[in-house]
């Protein structure tokens, strides 16, 4: 495509991330915050302006599958045939939500993978992300566009809400698809491992692969170096009013005066409250995941006591949802 053929937005957009400003962008799981990867200046203001601790590494966008194989070091994998066919058995999931964790290259700055000799590189399922992607002509490091700890934003309008004139720029592409971050899978030993649950789960990962792949668990330590996933720190995505799951809920506790209550379908039997949001007639776990950060954004503007949601099964998408909202009722 030529620089012309693509939105006066696109460009500039494009043009500001060349010149190391810091660009919202949409993904088709949550907006990100982009930089040039290949910038430690630029990189350097995302921490700053995210409130991000500099030991949490950033996940690289490119717009294909060839960019993504030219920023892994094969040369300093342990079996770079290996890694290099598990990408391809990977190639079919972009663009999409998985994010691969391998070596860099040097090209990547290390302040964008928080000094470490890795990085998280995918290939976003969004055109104008793609697009800006290839006229960028750069890497993209972009973690989700929210500050440290509160809930990723899935609309332009929550991108404003939490970084206004902190960011150079926002891309409006309309609300994000999946609704939750990437999986994140590490490729850097024998057996691939989930760092952070996401819409691509073990068991596709295991069928893409033909080998087992060890699925995220909890952990009780809350480390944080930079090889694990902050995703794997306990308090994150959380909104500021409490948030309570409702199998936890005891029934001869008193709720305070001002509860919200966010629902998963429309048959769970309701509550007496302020404010409620139902994610999905149906209990469709894509709509609850499509829909849960921005109902927890609206409840949190309300300035209630409480925030009660229900629950799922932590199984396939499920164990995705749940994650964030054993996170977000962390206090
Ligand atoms: O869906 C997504 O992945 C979104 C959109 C914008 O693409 N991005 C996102 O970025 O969620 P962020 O920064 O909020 O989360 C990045 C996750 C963190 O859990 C981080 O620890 C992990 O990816 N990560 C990044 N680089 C890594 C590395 N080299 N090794 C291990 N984990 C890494
Ligand atoms: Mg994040």
């Amino acid at each position: 495509m030529h620089t012309d053929d693509y939105t006066p937005e696109i460009q500039h957009a494009a043009r500001l991330l060349r010149e190391g400003k810091l660009v919202a962008f949409p993904t088709e799981t949550v907006y990100g915050l982009g930089a040039d990867a290949t910038n430690p200046a630029a990189i350097r203001r995302v921490f700053h302006v995210k409130g991000r601790p500099s030991s949490n590494p950033l996940i690289v966008h490119v717009p294909s599958f060839t960019e993504l194989l030219r920023y892994i070091d094969f040369s300093r994998s342990k079996d770079p045939a290996l890694l290099h066919n598990r990408l391809k058995a990977l190639e079919h999931f972009w663009p999409g939500p998985l994010s691969v964790v391998a070596p860099r290259v040097r090209e990547i700055c290390a302040d964008s993978c928080a000094g470490g000799d890795t990085v998280a590189l995918r290939i976003p399922r969004h055109d104008m992300a793609l697009q800006l992607l290839a006229l960028s002509q750069t890497p993209i490091a972009a973690p989700s566009a929210n500050p440290s700890m509160y809930i990723s934003p899935t609309t332009a309008q929550h991108v404003r809400d939490n970084l206004g004139d902190l960011v150079d720029y926002v891309l409006d592409g309309g609300a994000c698809d999946v609704g939750l971050e990437s999986t994140v899978v590490s490729l850097l030993d024998e057996i691939p491992t989930i760092l952070r649950p996401g819409a691509i789960t073990a068991s596709m990962l295991e069928t893409a692969l033909g080998c087992k792949v060890k699925d995220f668990a909890p952990r009780d330590d809350a480390d944080i170096s930079p090889l694990l996933s902050p995703g794997m720190l306990e308090k994150h995505y959380s909104p500021n009013t409490p948030v309570i799951l409702r199998d936890k809920l005891d029934n001869a506790t008193p709720l305070p005066t001002r509860v919200g209550v966010i629902r998963f379908s429309d048959t769970t039997e309701p509550l007496n409250t302020e404010a409620i949001k139902i994610l999905s007639r149906s209990g469709d776990l894509s709509e609850i995941a499509a829909n849960l950060f921005a109902a927890l954004r609206d409840l949190d503007q309300m300035n209630l006591d409480m925030i009660i949601v229900d629950t799922c099964e932590p199984v396939g998408l499920g164990a995705a949802i749940m994650d964030r909202l054993l996170r977000a009722s962390k206090r």
